[in-house]
């Protein structure tokens, strides 16, 4: 943060526009053992695309047995809203997750690894080289069949089994994902610990060799911080930021990971601070209310909570 002319703390030169990637359809989802089904997930994707959100991950191409919430991701895609301006993206961990996603239409994947050996095991079952190897031919083939690629970096900054990571394994990995071809990568904080030290230690450190533009930031909150992280972000310039309608998510290889950054917070704090996102808080609040009946239990994020009670009183006070 800068310090004005008057001595005060300055938020000046903060990026004027935020891209928000929501994830609460993939991330959210994948996390909640109830099972949602397709026509539900259909209308809470649309939802969140008429909320404006430019990109919304919808599924994954995972293997069923690890998710099994997901495994009609075939089903999602093919019944997608198209004339929304949205474009609407998939996780896929290889090969056979490829296939899948070029016959359900997909045009922009995700590949995610880790920056800890533990976690990444955990989760898809490789050593972080042998992710790397994995992801190499995907990221060409999917280029070729005019697809667009994400890469993640998992457990990027605290890891479930290994605790602190440190930031040159984060930006070894990073740039073996952008030497392959991704578009841009996600950093996650997957289970919510970090703070903004560590923001300004990792992703300081790793905007030294790679572009701002190719980095965005994906926190969990389950300590609280993810808001104060995402501060830290934009002060570090960075400018695209993951999140989740309601505050769903969480993932099932990583104990204690409570759900993402709510994108209903996330937006009410760029409003507040005059920073573009193009997102309509009141429809992504629409599209979380979908979920919270279908979950019967409350979601995390303070806004939706907020504008529950604020249309209850209003519905109460009308004659
Ligand atoms: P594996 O068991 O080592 O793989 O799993 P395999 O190749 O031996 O295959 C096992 C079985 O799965 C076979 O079926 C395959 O055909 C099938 P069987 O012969 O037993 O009937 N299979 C598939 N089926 C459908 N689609 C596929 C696929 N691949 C194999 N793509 C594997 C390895 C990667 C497949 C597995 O571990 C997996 O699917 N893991 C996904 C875990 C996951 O989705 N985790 C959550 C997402 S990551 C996350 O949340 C973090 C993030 O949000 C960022 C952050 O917060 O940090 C992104
Ligand atoms: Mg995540």
């Amino acid at each position: 943060m800068s310090i004005s002319a008057t001595g005060l703390p300055s938020l000046n030169g903060l990026p004027t526009a935020v891209k928000i990637v929501e994830v609460g359809p993939r991330d959210g989802l994948q996390n909640e053992a109830l099972p949602i089904d397709t026509a539900t997930k259909i209308d809470f994707i649309t939802k969140l695309a008429e909320a404006g959100l430019p990109e919304v991950e919808a599924s994954s191409f995972v293997s069923p047995k690890a998710i099994p919430q997901l495994g009609d991701a075939v089903a999602v895609f093919q019944q997608l809203p198209q004339r929304l301006g949205t474009v609407f993206s998939a996780l896929v961990p290889n090969s056979k997750g490829l296939e899948r996603a070029i016959q359900a239409g997909v045009k922009r994947i995700a590949v995610f690894t880790a920056a800890s050996e533990s976690f990444t095991k955990r989760n898809i079952n490789m050593s972080i080289q042998d992710s790397l190897d994995t992801f190499a031919p995907v990221v060409k083939d999917a280029h070729a069949a005019g697809m667009s690629v994400r890469g993640y970096v998992s457990t990027a900054f605290v890891c479930p089994y290994e605790g602190k990571i440190a930031k040159e394994k984060v930006r070894e990995v990073t740039e073996n994902l952008l030497a392959m071809g991704v578009d841009e990568v996600s950093l996650g904080d997957t289970i919510g610990a970090a703070t903004p030290k560590d923001v300004v230690e990792t992703v300081g450190y790793v905007l030294q060799t790679v572009p701002k533009d190719k980095i965005a930031l994906h926190f969990h909150d389950t300590y609280g911080t993810a808001l104060a992280n995402v501060l830290t972000g934009l002060q570090l310039g960075i400018a695209k930021f993951d999140s989740s309608a309601g505050g769903l998510g969480g993932c099932p290889y990583a104990p204690g990971a409570s759900g993402n950054l709510a994108t209903e917070d996330l937006v009410y704090m760029l409003n507040g601070m005059g920073i573009q996102t193009g997102v309509d808080l009141n429809k992504v609040a629409d599209a979380s209310l979908v979920i919270e009946k279908q979950l019967g239990k409350t979601l995390p994020s303070k806004q939706l909570q907020r504008i529950k009670a604020s249309r209850a009183a209003r519905a109460s006070a009308a004659p």
